[in-house]
């Protein structure tokens, strides 16, 4: 069951996913969105291949399902991580699937609320804090990554403010961060994009947190689109900038982020506005649908082991590491 979110804030509407079709189109077409949903959502498609094969042929429609689960978008790299776990735990059984997938959603709530911890760390009292795009409970399994903190800081009582950048052009920001904020009581302001520079510019930004969909293993971050943007401006005005992300969304065979794929999305997204055209017909667009923060304006990387510092080539390896 998941919420499908492209009719949030207007409508709540749980929608099942009873074959691995189902979970591709939720991925493909953002009924689900964000990496650790993304993530698990692909687990659990990988379940329903497996439970719906023909007999004999289980290892057949992991394989087939798990190849079309990696079409569905091809940023966040916590939907390779889900079908690649999977696709090795179900070829023993079935069931062996789906305690896999339900093992990827556990630790994703579990990586979300140890984030939350180590991040309201770097939280100081009326901090007031930046975010892009949504990384909270409805981009995750619960909680979220660059939301966690800010909610655990809420609940440990400091007194905190969030600026909500709007996210164009699908408004993640202004239709889910901001429906989740303010459902949590969180004092929060939604500015467009093209303001962000105004409000840290007049010393009204204490920390810029946003989650990210990978991380490759030099610290460069894929990001929704204007992260990279935001990074600098965070720079300029001498802000800090921290990502948070679980594990499972770091990539350590990408050495930069030359090699982090950036989907591009269709035309619509920015030539019409729910439905409503706002662009002439004929015009050309480009959509990428991320961009790469460079590791150098990265303050730090809060993950679910740790809060990791530059240089990024170096100590991300540490998380990898056996103890
Ligand atoms: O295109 P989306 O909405 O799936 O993009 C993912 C995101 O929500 C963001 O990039 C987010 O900041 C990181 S993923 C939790």
């Amino acid at each position: 069951m998941i919420i499908d979110q492209r009719k949030l804030p207007h409508q709540f509407i749980i929608e099942p996913l009873c074959t691995v079709d189902d979970a591709i189109a939720a991925i493909r077409d953002m009924h689900v969105r964000g990496a650790g949903l993304i993530g698990a959502t692909a687990g659990f498609g990988m379940h329903l291949a497996a439970a719906q094969a023909r007999p004999g042929q289980l290892a057949d429609a992991l394989a087939d399902g798990g190849d079309r689960l990696d079409k569905s978008r091809p940023t966040a790299r916590n939907l390779f991580y889900a079908t690649t776990m999977v696709y090795e735990a179900g070829n023993i059984s079935a069931e062996n699937a789906l305690t896999q997938a339900l093992w990827i959603a556990d630790k994703d709530t579990a990586d979300s609320t140890a984030i939350g911890e180590y991040g309201n760390e770097l939280i100081k009292p009326g901090f007031r804090i930046q975010t892009h795009c949504n990384a909270g409970w409805l981009a995750f399994v619960n909680f979220g990554t660059a939301l966690s903190p800010i909610y655990k800081s809420h609940q440990s009582g400091k007194e905190i403010f969030v600026w909500v950048d709007e996210t164009r052009p699908r408004s993640q920001g202004a239709r889910l961060t901001a429906f989740e904020l303010l459902s949590a009581g969180i004092d929060v302001t939604l500015i467009c994009d093209n303001m962000a520079g105004v409000v840290m510019s007049k010393g009204k930004v204490d920390a810029v947190i946003t989650g990210c969909d990978r991380v490759a293993s030099n610290g460069d971050t894929a990001n929704k689109i204007g992260t990279m943007s935001l990074s600098i401006l965070a720079k300029y005005f001498r802000i800090p900038f921290y990502i948070a992300a679980p594990t499972p969304t770091i990539d350590m065979s990408a050495s930069s982020g030359e090699d982090i794929p950036i989907e591009e999305r269709a035309p619509e997204e920015m030539t019409t506005f729910r439905g409503l055209r706002v662009a002439p017909e004929g015009i050309k667009t480009f959509n990428p649908a991320f961009d790469v923060t460079p590791a150098e304006n990265i303050t730090a990387i809060v993950t679910e082991k740790k809060i990791v510092y530059p240089p990024f080539e170096k100590n991300l390896k540490t998380l990898f590491e056996r103890s």
